[in-house]
Protein backbone atom coordinates (compact mmCIF):
# COMPACT_ATOMS: atom_id res chain seq x y z
CA UNK A 1 0.00 0.00 0.00
CA UNK A 2 1.25 3.20 -1.13
CA UNK A 3 0.07 5.63 1.19
CA UNK A 4 -0.22 3.54 4.26
CA UNK A 5 -0.54 6.00 7.33
CA UNK A 6 -0.69 9.13 5.54
CA UNK A 7 -3.54 11.36 6.33
CA UNK A 8 -5.12 12.86 3.54
CA UNK A 9 -7.57 15.88 3.34
CA UNK A 10 -9.62 16.37 -0.14
CA UNK A 11 -11.05 19.29 -0.62
CA UNK A 12 -14.14 19.05 -3.31
CA UNK A 13 -15.13 22.30 -5.20
CA UNK A 14 -17.90 22.96 -7.82
CA UNK A 15 -17.46 21.36 -11.44
CA UNK A 16 -18.83 18.18 -12.96
CA UNK A 17 -15.38 16.53 -12.27
CA UNK A 18 -16.62 16.14 -8.63
CA UNK A 19 -17.47 12.94 -9.62
CA UNK A 20 -14.09 11.70 -10.10
CA UNK A 21 -13.28 12.73 -6.96
CA UNK A 22 -15.04 9.77 -5.42
CA UNK A 23 -13.40 7.38 -7.32
CA UNK A 24 -10.40 9.34 -6.07
CA UNK A 25 -11.06 8.37 -2.89
CA UNK A 26 -11.95 4.81 -3.18
CA UNK A 27 -8.34 4.49 -5.03
CA UNK A 28 -6.68 7.27 -1.50
CA UNK A 29 -8.32 4.58 0.69
CA UNK A 30 -6.96 1.50 -1.25
CA UNK A 31 -3.54 2.50 -1.08
CA UNK A 32 -4.31 2.72 2.87
CA UNK A 33 -4.71 6.82 3.49
CA UNK A 34 -7.06 8.16 5.52
CA UNK A 35 -8.83 10.48 3.78
CA UNK A 36 -11.54 13.63 4.95
CA UNK A 37 -13.29 15.62 2.06
CA UNK A 38 -14.27 19.17 2.82
CA UNK A 39 -16.84 20.31 0.29
CA UNK A 40 -17.39 23.58 -1.15
CA UNK A 41 -21.40 24.44 -0.99
CA UNK A 42 -21.15 24.52 -4.58
CA UNK A 43 -19.77 21.25 -5.05
CA UNK A 44 -22.41 19.17 -3.02
CA UNK A 45 -24.55 20.80 -6.14
CA UNK A 46 -22.84 18.13 -8.25
CA UNK A 47 -22.09 15.20 -5.66
CA UNK A 48 -23.80 14.53 -2.26
CA UNK A 49 -21.51 14.64 1.20
CA UNK A 50 -23.17 10.46 1.47
CA UNK A 51 -21.44 9.28 -1.63
CA UNK A 52 -17.75 10.26 0.05
CA UNK A 53 -18.86 9.46 3.40
CA UNK A 54 -19.85 6.33 2.48
CA UNK A 55 -16.24 5.94 0.70
CA UNK A 56 -13.77 8.01 3.07
CA UNK A 57 -15.60 6.09 6.06
CA UNK A 58 -15.93 9.62 7.42
CA UNK A 59 -18.61 12.49 8.10
CA UNK A 60 -17.35 15.40 5.35
CA UNK A 61 -17.07 18.97 6.54
CA UNK A 62 -18.90 21.60 4.01
CA UNK A 63 -19.13 24.49 6.74
CA UNK A 64 -17.26 26.81 8.26
CA UNK A 65 -19.37 26.91 10.95
CA UNK A 66 -19.78 23.14 11.45
CA UNK A 67 -19.90 22.63 15.59
CA UNK A 68 -18.65 18.51 15.23
CA UNK A 69 -15.11 20.07 16.15
CA UNK A 70 -14.90 21.01 19.68
CA UNK A 71 -12.86 23.96 19.82
CA UNK A 72 -15.01 25.25 16.71
CA UNK A 73 -11.88 25.84 14.44
CA UNK A 74 -12.28 23.12 11.91
CA UNK A 75 -10.45 24.79 9.03
CA UNK A 76 -7.44 24.33 11.72
CA UNK A 77 -7.83 20.89 13.18
CA UNK A 78 -8.23 19.73 9.67
CA UNK A 79 -5.09 20.96 8.01
CA UNK A 80 -2.75 20.70 11.26
CA UNK A 81 -3.75 17.02 11.25
CA UNK A 82 -3.03 16.40 7.16
CA UNK A 83 -0.06 15.41 5.81
CA UNK A 84 -1.26 16.70 2.30
CA UNK A 85 -3.58 18.97 1.23
CA UNK A 86 -5.49 17.63 -2.30
CA UNK A 87 -8.19 20.08 -3.82
CA UNK A 88 -9.67 17.39 -6.99
CA UNK A 89 -11.47 19.11 -9.07
CA UNK A 90 -10.01 22.82 -8.59
CA UNK A 91 -12.42 25.47 -10.27
CA UNK A 92 -11.33 28.41 -11.70
CA UNK A 93 -13.08 30.00 -8.75
CA UNK A 94 -10.90 28.00 -6.19
CA UNK A 95 -7.51 28.86 -7.96
CA UNK A 96 -7.94 32.51 -8.28
CA UNK A 97 -9.09 32.69 -4.47
CA UNK A 98 -6.45 31.06 -3.58
CA UNK A 99 -4.07 32.82 -5.72
CA UNK A 100 -5.33 35.87 -3.47
CA UNK A 101 -5.57 34.83 -0.04
CA UNK A 102 -9.15 34.67 -0.06
CA UNK A 103 -11.13 32.89 2.90
CA UNK A 104 -14.82 32.94 2.40
CA UNK A 105 -15.66 29.27 3.23
CA UNK A 106 -14.30 26.47 5.14
CA UNK A 107 -12.10 24.86 2.31
CA UNK A 108 -10.61 27.94 1.17
CA UNK A 109 -9.98 29.11 4.92
CA UNK A 110 -8.33 25.59 5.89
CA UNK A 111 -6.18 25.88 2.91
CA UNK A 112 -4.89 29.52 3.95
CA UNK A 113 -4.62 27.79 7.24
CA UNK A 114 -2.67 24.85 6.89
CA UNK A 115 1.23 24.05 6.94
CA UNK A 116 1.50 20.98 4.66
CA UNK A 117 2.02 20.49 1.13
CA UNK A 118 -0.88 21.74 -0.95
CA UNK A 119 -1.53 19.92 -4.41
CA UNK A 120 -4.21 21.30 -7.01
CA UNK A 121 -6.33 19.40 -10.04
CA UNK A 122 -7.82 22.12 -11.72
CA UNK A 123 -10.46 21.18 -13.68
CA UNK A 124 -12.32 23.46 -16.37
CA UNK A 125 -13.89 24.73 -19.60
CA UNK A 126 -10.69 25.11 -21.95
CA UNK A 127 -11.28 29.06 -22.75
CA UNK A 128 -11.41 29.51 -18.74
CA UNK A 129 -8.41 27.59 -18.38
CA UNK A 130 -6.92 29.75 -21.51
CA UNK A 131 -8.27 32.65 -19.63
CA UNK A 132 -5.37 35.11 -18.87
CA UNK A 133 -6.66 35.70 -15.48
CA UNK A 134 -6.39 31.79 -15.25
CA UNK A 135 -2.57 32.13 -16.42
CA UNK A 136 -1.59 34.07 -13.99
CA UNK A 137 -3.12 32.71 -10.94
CA UNK A 138 -1.66 29.50 -11.49
CA UNK A 139 1.70 30.83 -11.94
CA UNK A 140 1.22 32.44 -9.07
CA UNK A 141 0.74 29.35 -7.10
CA UNK A 142 3.22 27.68 -8.60
CA UNK A 143 5.48 30.61 -7.07
CA UNK A 144 3.43 29.82 -3.69
CA UNK A 145 5.06 26.18 -3.79
CA UNK A 146 1.39 24.85 -4.51
CA UNK A 147 1.47 21.29 -7.18
CA UNK A 148 -0.43 21.68 -9.68
CA UNK A 149 -1.65 18.51 -11.16
CA UNK A 150 -2.78 18.49 -14.20
CA UNK A 151 -4.79 19.28 -16.70
CA UNK A 152 -5.43 17.00 -19.17
CA UNK A 153 -6.43 17.34 -22.68
CA UNK A 154 -9.54 15.78 -24.05
CA UNK A 155 -13.35 15.62 -24.71
CA UNK A 156 -15.01 18.16 -21.72
CA UNK A 157 -18.58 17.83 -20.53
CA UNK A 158 -19.56 20.96 -22.11
CA UNK A 159 -18.73 19.37 -25.62
CA UNK A 160 -15.46 21.37 -26.61
CA UNK A 161 -12.45 19.75 -26.70
CA UNK A 162 -8.93 20.81 -25.46
CA UNK A 163 -7.02 21.41 -22.24
CA UNK A 164 -8.75 21.99 -18.94
CA UNK A 165 -10.36 18.42 -17.79
CA UNK A 166 -9.35 16.71 -14.95
CA UNK A 167 -6.94 13.99 -14.64
CA UNK A 168 -8.44 11.00 -14.36
CA UNK A 169 -8.21 9.60 -10.45
CA UNK A 170 -5.62 7.01 -11.31
CA UNK A 171 -3.19 9.79 -12.73
CA UNK A 172 -3.89 12.21 -9.21
CA UNK A 173 -3.75 8.96 -7.35
CA UNK A 174 -0.25 8.30 -8.53
CA UNK A 175 1.18 12.29 -8.85
CA UNK A 176 0.04 11.88 -4.98
CA UNK A 177 2.12 9.00 -3.97
CA UNK A 178 5.29 10.42 -5.98
CA UNK A 179 4.66 13.29 -3.41
CA UNK A 180 6.03 11.42 -0.85
CA UNK A 181 8.97 9.92 -2.86
CA UNK A 182 12.07 11.64 -1.81
CA UNK A 183 13.30 13.65 -4.79
CA UNK A 184 17.02 12.14 -4.77
CA UNK A 185 16.82 12.97 -8.55
CA UNK A 186 15.55 16.33 -8.32
CA UNK A 187 17.25 18.73 -11.77
CA UNK A 188 18.72 15.72 -13.00
CA UNK A 189 17.48 14.84 -16.35
CA UNK A 190 16.85 11.12 -17.30
CA UNK A 191 16.70 9.68 -20.90
CA UNK A 192 15.30 5.62 -21.05
CA UNK A 193 14.60 3.22 -23.64
CA UNK A 194 11.75 0.51 -22.99
CA UNK A 195 9.99 -2.33 -24.47
CA UNK A 196 10.50 -4.09 -27.47
CA UNK A 197 11.63 -2.81 -31.06
CA UNK A 198 9.62 -4.50 -33.42
CA UNK A 199 12.02 -5.36 -37.17
CA UNK A 200 9.88 -5.49 -40.25
CA UNK A 201 10.14 -8.27 -42.47
CA UNK A 202 7.13 -7.40 -44.82
CA UNK A 203 3.69 -5.34 -44.11
CA UNK A 204 2.14 -7.83 -42.04
CA UNK A 205 5.52 -9.47 -40.58
CA UNK A 206 8.27 -8.97 -38.36
CA UNK A 207 10.74 -9.86 -35.62
CA UNK A 208 10.10 -9.07 -31.94
CA UNK A 209 9.73 -10.21 -28.46
CA UNK A 210 8.33 -10.72 -25.48
CA UNK A 211 9.34 -7.21 -23.83
CA UNK A 212 6.11 -5.74 -22.13
CA UNK A 213 8.06 -2.22 -21.17
CA UNK A 214 6.57 -3.07 -17.88
CA UNK A 215 10.42 -2.42 -15.92
CA UNK A 216 11.16 0.13 -18.04
CA UNK A 217 7.73 2.48 -17.73
CA UNK A 218 8.40 1.41 -13.51
CA UNK A 219 11.50 3.17 -13.83
CA UNK A 220 10.32 6.19 -15.70
CA UNK A 221 7.64 6.53 -13.45
CA UNK A 222 10.02 6.12 -10.25
CA UNK A 223 12.87 8.42 -11.71
CA UNK A 224 9.83 11.35 -12.43
CA UNK A 225 8.79 10.37 -8.66
CA UNK A 226 12.42 11.20 -7.76
CA UNK A 227 12.29 14.71 -9.08
CA UNK A 228 13.97 14.20 -12.53
CA UNK A 229 12.94 15.03 -15.57
CA UNK A 230 12.22 12.07 -18.10
CA UNK A 231 11.53 11.19 -21.78
CA UNK A 232 10.99 8.10 -22.25
CA UNK A 233 11.71 6.22 -26.13
CA UNK A 234 9.02 3.69 -26.04
CA UNK A 235 8.97 0.26 -28.24
CA UNK A 236 5.43 -0.80 -29.47
CA UNK A 237 3.51 -1.63 -25.73
CA UNK A 238 0.20 -1.62 -24.52
CA UNK A 239 0.88 1.04 -21.60
CA UNK A 240 -0.07 4.51 -20.76
CA UNK A 241 2.59 6.86 -20.50
CA UNK A 242 3.14 7.31 -16.96
CA UNK A 243 2.32 10.96 -15.81
CA UNK A 244 4.90 13.68 -15.73
CA UNK A 245 6.81 11.53 -18.22
CA UNK A 246 7.18 12.88 -21.93
CA UNK A 247 7.39 9.72 -24.59
CA UNK A 248 8.16 9.23 -27.70
CA UNK A 249 7.21 6.20 -29.61
CA UNK A 250 9.27 4.22 -32.02
CA UNK A 251 9.07 1.21 -33.49
CA UNK A 252 12.36 -0.74 -34.95
CA UNK A 253 15.62 -0.27 -33.38
CA UNK A 254 16.88 1.98 -35.97
CA UNK A 255 14.00 4.21 -35.27
CA UNK A 256 15.05 4.03 -31.10
CA UNK A 257 18.77 4.37 -31.99
CA UNK A 258 17.64 7.66 -33.88
CA UNK A 259 15.67 9.05 -31.37
CA UNK A 260 17.80 8.20 -28.63
CA UNK A 261 20.97 10.27 -30.39
CA UNK A 262 18.28 12.97 -30.99
CA UNK A 263 17.57 13.22 -27.22
CA UNK A 264 20.49 12.56 -25.46
CA UNK A 265 22.07 15.71 -24.75
CA UNK A 266 21.88 17.42 -21.43
CA UNK A 267 20.67 14.22 -20.04
CA UNK A 268 22.43 13.39 -16.86
CA UNK A 269 21.53 9.21 -17.02
CA UNK A 270 20.68 6.98 -19.48
CA UNK A 271 18.86 4.00 -18.48
CA UNK A 272 18.53 1.38 -21.20
CA UNK A 273 15.88 -0.99 -20.26
CA UNK A 274 14.45 -2.24 -24.15
CA UNK A 275 15.23 -5.70 -24.94
CA UNK A 276 16.12 -4.37 -28.59
CA UNK A 277 16.73 -6.56 -31.38
CA UNK A 278 20.19 -7.68 -32.59
CA UNK A 279 19.00 -7.69 -36.07
CA UNK A 280 17.09 -6.77 -38.16
CA UNK A 281 15.91 -8.25 -41.55
CA UNK A 282 18.60 -6.91 -44.27
CA UNK A 283 16.04 -6.18 -46.85
CA UNK A 284 12.02 -4.98 -46.39
CA UNK A 285 9.82 -7.21 -48.43
CA UNK A 286 7.28 -4.08 -49.81
CA UNK A 287 4.46 -6.80 -50.41
CA UNK A 288 2.92 -9.25 -48.62
CA UNK A 289 5.55 -12.37 -48.96
CA UNK A 290 2.82 -15.38 -50.54
CA UNK A 291 3.33 -18.92 -49.85
CA UNK A 292 2.71 -20.28 -52.65
CA UNK A 293 5.28 -18.16 -54.85
CA UNK A 294 8.53 -20.19 -54.23
CA UNK A 295 9.80 -23.88 -54.58
CA UNK A 296 11.37 -23.57 -51.19
CA UNK A 297 10.94 -21.74 -47.50
CA UNK A 298 12.04 -18.44 -47.61
CA UNK A 299 14.80 -17.56 -46.09
CA UNK A 300 15.47 -13.82 -44.29
CA UNK A 301 19.14 -12.72 -44.36
CA UNK A 302 19.45 -10.49 -40.73
CA UNK A 303 21.73 -7.81 -40.19
CA UNK A 304 22.94 -6.26 -36.93
CA UNK A 305 21.68 -3.44 -35.64
CA UNK A 306 23.66 -0.51 -34.31
CA UNK A 307 24.38 -0.76 -30.35
CA UNK A 308 22.54 2.04 -28.52
CA UNK A 309 23.25 1.78 -24.98
CA UNK A 310 27.01 1.12 -26.61
CA UNK A 311 27.43 4.37 -28.64
CA UNK A 312 26.19 5.99 -25.71
CA UNK A 313 28.58 5.17 -23.17
CA UNK A 314 31.21 5.82 -26.06
CA UNK A 315 29.96 9.22 -26.17
CA UNK A 316 32.86 11.98 -25.45
CA UNK A 317 31.13 13.39 -22.09
CA UNK A 318 28.21 10.67 -21.56
CA UNK A 319 25.77 10.93 -19.37
CA UNK A 320 25.67 8.05 -16.47
CA UNK A 321 25.19 4.69 -18.09
CA UNK A 322 22.63 1.46 -16.96
CA UNK A 323 22.65 -1.20 -19.25
CA UNK A 324 20.29 -4.10 -18.36
CA UNK A 325 20.98 -7.64 -19.03
CA UNK A 326 18.03 -10.19 -19.18
CA UNK A 327 19.79 -14.11 -19.25
CA UNK A 328 18.63 -17.35 -18.53
CA UNK A 329 21.90 -18.98 -17.80
CA UNK A 330 25.14 -17.45 -15.99
CA UNK A 331 23.57 -14.22 -15.09
CA UNK A 332 26.88 -12.88 -13.05
CA UNK A 333 29.44 -13.78 -16.04
CA UNK A 334 27.32 -12.42 -18.82
CA UNK A 335 26.00 -9.45 -17.16
CA UNK A 336 29.57 -8.59 -15.74
CA UNK A 337 30.65 -8.98 -19.79
CA UNK A 338 28.27 -7.03 -20.45
CA UNK A 339 29.06 -4.14 -18.41
CA UNK A 340 32.89 -4.50 -19.52
CA UNK A 341 32.40 -4.12 -23.30
CA UNK A 342 29.62 -1.70 -23.36
CA UNK A 343 32.17 0.18 -20.72
CA UNK A 344 29.18 1.26 -18.45
CA UNK A 345 29.44 1.49 -14.67
CA UNK A 346 25.90 -0.25 -13.38
CA UNK A 347 24.10 -3.25 -15.41
CA UNK A 348 20.79 -4.20 -14.22
CA UNK A 349 20.64 -8.47 -14.66
CA UNK A 350 17.87 -10.50 -14.60
CA UNK A 351 16.73 -13.72 -15.16
CA UNK A 352 14.11 -14.47 -17.81
CA UNK A 353 11.24 -16.57 -16.71
CA UNK A 354 11.37 -13.35 -14.19
CA UNK A 355 11.76 -10.58 -16.06
CA UNK A 356 9.67 -10.43 -19.04
CA UNK A 357 5.81 -9.45 -18.93
CA UNK A 358 5.08 -10.12 -15.35
CA UNK A 359 4.41 -7.24 -12.83
CA UNK A 360 7.29 -8.83 -10.44
CA UNK A 361 11.33 -9.11 -11.25
CA UNK A 362 14.19 -10.47 -9.19
CA UNK A 363 17.43 -8.23 -10.18
CA UNK A 364 20.99 -8.13 -9.35
CA UNK A 365 22.74 -4.68 -9.82
CA UNK A 366 26.45 -5.07 -10.66
CA UNK A 367 28.72 -1.99 -10.39
CA UNK A 368 32.08 -1.49 -9.62
CA UNK A 369 31.20 -2.46 -5.73
CA UNK A 370 29.96 -5.62 -6.72
CA UNK A 371 26.35 -7.46 -6.59
CA UNK A 372 24.02 -5.90 -5.37
CA UNK A 373 20.54 -8.52 -5.12
CA UNK A 374 17.26 -7.16 -5.28
CA UNK A 375 14.77 -9.57 -3.54
CA UNK A 376 11.09 -10.62 -5.86
CA UNK A 377 9.46 -7.40 -5.23
CA UNK A 378 6.59 -5.23 -7.55
CA UNK A 379 8.86 -3.87 -10.43
CA UNK A 380 7.95 -0.45 -9.09
CA UNK A 381 9.64 -1.01 -5.73
CA UNK A 382 12.46 -2.32 -7.67
CA UNK A 383 12.77 0.80 -10.23
CA UNK A 384 12.94 2.85 -6.77
CA UNK A 385 15.64 1.11 -5.21
CA UNK A 386 17.67 1.14 -8.81
CA UNK A 387 16.87 4.94 -8.59
CA UNK A 388 18.36 5.12 -5.65
CA UNK A 389 21.67 3.09 -6.64
CA UNK A 390 21.98 5.18 -9.47
CA UNK A 391 21.58 8.76 -7.44
CA UNK A 392 24.84 6.99 -4.93
CA UNK A 393 26.48 6.84 -8.46
CA UNK A 394 25.94 10.12 -10.06
CA UNK A 395 26.78 11.97 -6.79
CA UNK A 396 30.24 9.55 -6.58
CA UNK A 397 31.17 11.01 -10.64
O1 LIG B 1 9.50 -5.05 -20.59
P1 LIG B 1 9.31 -6.11 -19.52
O2 LIG B 1 8.30 -7.16 -19.94
O3 LIG B 1 8.99 -5.52 -18.18
O4 LIG B 1 10.69 -6.89 -19.40
C1 LIG B 1 11.82 -6.19 -18.97
C2 LIG B 1 13.10 -6.72 -19.63
C3 LIG B 1 13.30 -8.17 -19.25
C4 LIG B 1 13.02 -6.58 -21.15
C5 LIG B 1 14.25 -5.83 -19.09
O5 LIG B 1 14.29 -5.94 -17.70
C6 LIG B 1 15.62 -6.25 -19.65
O6 LIG B 1 16.30 -7.07 -19.08
N1 LIG B 1 16.04 -5.63 -20.81
C7 LIG B 1 17.30 -5.92 -21.47
C8 LIG B 1 17.18 -7.16 -22.30
C9 LIG B 1 18.56 -7.66 -22.79
O7 LIG B 1 19.11 -8.58 -22.28
O8 LIG B 1 19.10 -6.95 -23.69
P2 LIG B 1 20.53 -7.25 -24.40
O9 LIG B 1 21.34 -8.24 -23.71
O10 LIG B 1 20.19 -7.48 -25.81
O11 LIG B 1 21.19 -5.84 -24.27
C10 LIG B 1 21.99 -5.41 -23.18
C11 LIG B 1 21.79 -3.93 -23.00
O12 LIG B 1 22.13 -3.22 -24.20
C12 LIG B 1 20.37 -3.52 -22.67
O13 LIG B 1 20.46 -2.45 -21.78
C13 LIG B 1 19.79 -3.07 -24.02
O14 LIG B 1 18.78 -2.08 -23.87
C14 LIG B 1 21.02 -2.48 -24.69
N2 LIG B 1 21.03 -2.64 -26.17
C15 LIG B 1 21.02 -3.87 -26.74
C16 LIG B 1 21.06 -4.00 -28.10
C17 LIG B 1 21.12 -2.84 -28.89
N3 LIG B 1 21.15 -2.93 -30.21
N4 LIG B 1 21.12 -1.65 -28.33
C18 LIG B 1 21.08 -1.52 -26.97
O15 LIG B 1 21.06 -0.39 -26.45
Amino acid sequence: MELAGKSIVLGVTGGIAAYKAAELVRLLVKEGASVQVVMSEAATHFVGPVTFQALSGRPVFTDQWDSRVDNNMAHIDLSRAADALLVAPASADFLAKLANGLADDLLTTLVLARDCPLLVAPAMNRQMWDNPATRRNVASLRGDGVLIVGPGCGDQACGESGLGRMLEAAEILDEMVAHFQPKLLAGKRVLLTAGPTFEAIDPVRGITNLSTGKMGYAISRAAREAGAAVTLISGPVCLPCPVGVRRIAVTSALQMHAAVHAQVADNDIFIAVAAVADYRPAQFVEQKIKKGLRAAAPTIELQQNPDILGEIAALPEPPLCVGFAAESENLAEYAESKRRSKKIPLIVGNLIGDGFGGDQNTLILFDDDGQHPLPPAAKIDLARQLVVRIAMLLEKR
